[in-house]
């Protein structure tokens, strides 16, 4: 996946996930993310600092969509993040996570859950700040059930989403494949767009030398939602981030007043709750 093509249907199939994520290095299958190594698709949180720390402030309450084995989580915790939900729907990443972020309280047992994106009715209407989905909807759009189950999960991040709140998607996708789709999740009219080259491309750029700065730009969408005609993509290849702000009556659904949620994050009934 990326380079803006699906190169297999399987990404979205739980299977596959499980495969990757349980294949021994020994077997040849060594590399993104396979063997129990920890990896980041597309960027890493030091590159992406910038416009975080810029957007979703520390205290925000965050559900993270597909984890894999990112090490974004653990950076945003250790860089002052103060919760972060991980969620995937393979059970091998999830074990393999729990594992890894059982000394870090802000990433433990309880704040990690097998779930699947197009059903995440164990959290309660409203319960987080930010969204954030590194490749995961991208994932998504290569299974076999696209774009239905990219829908479901879209309605799915509208619902679980604050009026106001974020969701924040890194993804190859371009405006033309992706913008469509956000708009399903309540962002119409308040997408902006930022446009990464790969790290492969930054390196090249500064001749192997350690990038001291991230190459970020921000480009206007026109009223369509779309990238400016005459914009030329500096790499080819560049990641897309969106920030999407959802509007107060997305999906028409009224807003609920304060005094109709917690304090904590809540869960339906019978679930967990945190506070
Ligand atoms: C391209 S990887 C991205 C992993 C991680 N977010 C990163 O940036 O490195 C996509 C992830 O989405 C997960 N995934 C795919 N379909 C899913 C679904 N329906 N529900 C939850 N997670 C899913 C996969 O297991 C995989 O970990």
């Amino acid at each position: 996946m990326g380079g803006g093509e699906c190169r297999s249907n399987d990404y979205g199939a739980a299977t596959y996930w499980d495969a990757r994520y349980s294949s021994p290095s020994s077997t040849g299958g060594s590399g993104g993310g396979r063997g129990g190594e920890f990896f980041d698709w597309y960027q890493t949180y030091p590159a992406l600092r910038p416009l975080l720390r810029a957007r979703l402030p520390t205290s925000s309450r965050m559900l993270m969509l597909g984890c894999g084995n990112s090490l974004l989580s653990e950076d945003m915790v250790k860089d002052g993040y103060e919760e972060v939900v991980n969620i995937d729907i393979s059970s091998v990443v999830i074990e393999q996570m729990r594992e890894k972020h059982v000394d870090i309280p802000q990433l433990t047992c309880n704040l990690i859950f097998i779930m699947d994106v197009r059903d995440m009715s164990f959290f309660g209407d409203e319960t987080f700040d930010c969204v954030l989905d590194k490749g995961t909807l991208d994932a998504m759009m290569c299974g076999n059930d696209a774009p239905h189950g990219a829908s479901k999960m879209l309605e799915e991040v509208a619902r679980l989403l604050r009026p106001d709140g974020v969701y924040m998607l890194i993804t190859y996708g371009a405006p033309k494949e992706r913008v469509p789709l956000l708009y399903q999740a309540g962002c119409d009219r308040k997408i902006k767009l930022y446009i990464m080259p790969t790290p492969g491309y930054q390196l090249k750029r500064s001749n192997g030398a350690p990038l001291t700065e991230t190459i970020m730009e921000e480009v206007a969408l026109t009223e369509e939602g779309q990238l400016p005609p005459d914009y030329v993509l500096k790499d080819p290849e560049s990641h897309f981030i969106y920030v999407c702000q959802k509007s107060d009556a997305a999906n028409g659904a009224p807003v609920k007043s304060c005094s109709q949620s917690h304090n904590g994050m809540h869960m339906k009934t019978n679930q967990i709750s945190v506070d």
